[in-house]
């Protein structure tokens, strides 16, 4: 159900442009958008500039990836008839939003979210002290309440930023909601409302600033719903009023948690380009093989003779992505039992990941050939975004009340 009266689930993800995809981001990720774009009316963007925050010494990495970064979104299963596909810093407007939502945000607010000590620690190398890296989370939060959305799917370590976004919203509507007269308003709105649902709608709202009943507002927002003689204006008002605030201009989001990848590495460790353990979703067929047929295994199983241990090893848990139960039974039995070499352990793994990407990197060669054609899908969502998100910032401006012409 919508959380905005008439309005739709609107769900915006971004991805960082900082090398090739791979099987992470394919299993973390994209399955998980493929599957939202069936249901919602979905935004999917590169976030080149939140990729400079971290690779601002080394731009060409950004520009390299981009492209091909579409590339295979599509080549997954991304379906521009079905998603705006389309590039951040091709919509000025992200940009806009994030200065004017800065002169609201308490630097404190920033400094908390956790992965800003947490990546400065983790990326040493890299001088991250900027002004840029701490708004990160601030210019994510103008790119999801730039479309409005409602939904956004993260992974959990982006938990933080959208809890920041919905901060940010509510300040946000806090300060240039209310209009002047706004309180008469509602009040002659609520009137509107009749004796019986009239009555019931105080004591819910009462209910919810008093106590921040979240029940009283949600059975509260379903009462106007109900509500067939009342205008849309007083409706929205009458919204508003439940919050305590003036209009809601920007709704507050929720975070759409991804079912947690379990998609391991090449060594055991999460897959990622960091840890330099991927395998790419444009890998050819012979790197994939030496790539899994190399990787580590249990260590205490150094010979083919000894028996070794599933859960101490890194290639149990592509068996837990990739096989069914009967292989998993079978590799049980025959690595403890030392009834089965550790290649032989590994080819149905090296089996199932050349059968998922092959057809993924047909259809890359496919669309590559034709690059005009992704130009294209990419320049009617930057349209789109561009559109959408100009009714906000028009809304915005307005409230703010930087809409004078001279
Ligand atoms: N920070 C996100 C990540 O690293 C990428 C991102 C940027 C994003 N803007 C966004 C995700 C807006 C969701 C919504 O994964
Ligand atoms: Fe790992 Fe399989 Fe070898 Fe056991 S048999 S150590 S699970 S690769």
């Amino acid at each position: 159900m919508s959380r905005i009266p008439g309005r739709a689930e609107r769900v915006v993800s971004g991805m960082r442009p900082t090398g090739m995809l791979h099987l992470g981001h394919y299993h973390g990720v994209l399955k998980n958008w493929v599957r939202l774009q069936q249901e919602y009316d979905c935004l999917f963007f590169v976030a080149d500039w939140h990729a400079l925050t971290t690779h601002y010494e080394e731009p060409s990495v950004i520009a390299e990836s981009v492209f091909g970064m579409i590339v295979y979104w599509l080549a997954s299963g991304i379906d521009p008839r079905n998603a705006a596909l389309f590039i951040q810093s091709h919509v000025p407007q992200h940009a806009e939003l994030h200065t004017l939502l800065s002169m609201i945000t308490p630097i404190p607010w920033l400094e908390r979210v956790p992965t800003y000590k947490d990546q400065q620690m983790t990326l040493k190398d890299r001088d991250l002290s900027t002004y840029g890296f701490l708004g990160y989370p601030l210019l994510q939060s103008a790119d999801i309440l730039a479309y409005r959305a409602t939904l956004v799917p993260v992974g959990e370590d982006q938990v933080a930023h959208i809890e920041l976004t919905r901060e940010i919203a509510r300040r946000f509507n806090h300060l240039y909601g209310r209009k002047p007269g706004f309180e008469e308003r509602a009040e002659e709105a609520l009137a509107k409302l009749g004796k019986k649902a009239g009555k019931l709608y105080q004591e819910l709202r009462a209910s919810y600033q008093e106590r921040g009943d979240v029940e009283a507002l949600a059975t509260a927002r379903a009462l106007l719903e109900k509500q067939q003689n009342v205008s849309l204006g007083d409706k929205e008002r009458l919204f508003g009023y439940l919050e305590g605030g003036g209009r809601i201009i920007l709704p507050e989001p929720q975070s759409l948690l991804t079912p947690s990848s379990k998609m391991p590495g090449i060594d055991g460790q999460k897959m990622s380009k960091s840890y330099n353990n991927t395998i790419a979703l444009n890998e050819p067929p012979d790197v994939v093989v030496r790539k899994l047929r190399t990787m580590p295994t249990d260590p205490a199983r150094v010979r083919r003779s000894d028996p070794g241990n599933p859960d101490a090893c890194p290639v149990w848990p592509f068996h837990q992505v990739y096989s069914d139960d009967k292989t998993r039974a079978w590799v049980r039995e025959g690595c403890t039992s030392a009834g089965i070499g550790c290649l032989e352990c590994k080819q149905p793994v090296i089996d199932s990941v050349l059968r998922e990407l092959a057809p993924i990197q047909e259809r890359a060669v496919e669309l590559e050939r034709d690059p005009d054609q992704i130009r294209n899908i990419i320049s009617e969502g930057d349209q789109r975004a561009r559109d959408l998100a100009e009714e906000t910032l028009a809304d915005v401006r307005r409230c703010i009340g930087l809409d004078y012409h001279y």
